[in-house]
């Protein structure tokens, strides 16, 4: 596994090399350390934190203060990764001036080396203006979960066709402002796979999928999905390479036995006054 350092300019000579991106996400220290020096390309410190870290029910409620704590905690563990951290729902659709605002802080105070953003032609303006004073934007188009009001629910994207919003026209209207805005790649989420295929070869630089097919030039997955760190409920696109929730029970139940059969602490673990 290659140790140099990911930069947001790497991206691009990956998709031409047809180099596939690994992404995942990320809220604190350990697992960020373990998936970096795993090999992962790009660090997401995603609002889904509201999520799978607060327990919400949707990601609305997250705020600035959220994003940068996480984002600090990952940014100090982070060695090798790319570390993207997103702009939460009202932290940029206010105005250009909060955008760039809260942009800045996560790069600034955060220690983030890019933003992520929801939203295409809408947002075209606001992604341009962050390029122009060297704020990378990640894009996010398609599912987009701070939509879900308007989307009623999380609900796949771009399988009708017209040019109102999460339609297929749209959608690849919205891939290329995005582009066009100077954003260094862009997230497709929950869309059906044939339209992320269209986007990827249209588009110069890299589309990063979660819900949508094995053609686009990276993937993402919520840390908490491939871990299987969830009660229940994983989304159909999501695979689970280990079951922490089963070994996290597992363990807890092994404890609270020890504990009460008084097999914890041993010998081992226990301190003595000295000389005696
Ligand atoms: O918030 C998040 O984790 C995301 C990814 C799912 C792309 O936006």
């Amino acid at each position: 596994m290659a140790k140099q350092k990911i930069r947001v300019t790497d991206l691009a000579r990956m998709k031409a090399e047809r180099t596939p991106i690994a992404m995942l996400t990320a809220y604190d220290f350990p697992f960020a350390r373990i998936f970096d020096r795993a090999g992962v390309d790009i660090l997401l410190v995603g609002d889904s934190l509201g999520m799978v870290v607060q327990g919400a029910d949707s990601t609305l409620p997250v705020t600035m203060a959220d994003v940068l704590y996480h984002v600090k905690l990952v940014a100090r563990a982070r060695e090798r990764a790319l570390l993207v951290g997103d702009l939460p729902f009202m932290s940029y659709q206010v105005s250009v001036e909060q955008a760039l605002r809260n942009a800045g802080r996560l790069l600034k105070e955060g220690g983030a080396e890019a933003v992520k953003l929801e939203g295409g032609v809408t947002m075209a303006d606001t992604i341009r203006r962050l390029v122009d004073v060297d704020i990378p934007v990640m894009g996010h188009i398609g599912l987009t979960p701070q939509s879900i009001h308007r989307m009623g629910g999380h609900r796949v994207q771009g399988r009708q066709s017209g040019r109102g919003p999460g339609c297929r026209e749209r959608l690849l209207e919205d891939a290329l402002a995005v582009e066009q805005a100077g954003a260094f790649a862009v997230v497709l989420e929950g869309i059906p796979a044939e339209l992320a295929s269209e986007i990827t070869s249209r588009l110069a630089i890299p589309t990063i999928g979660i819900g949508a097919g094995a053609d686009c030039d990276g993937q993402v997955l919520v840390m908490h999905d491939m871990l299987g760190l969830t009660d229940g409920f994983r989304p159909r696109f999501a695979k689970a390479y280990a079951n922490l929730w089963r070994d996290a029970t597992e363990a807890a139940t092994a404890y609270l036995r020890d504990v009460r059969g008084r097999a914890f602490p041993a010998e081992e673990h226990t301190f003595h006054v000295k000389g005696v």
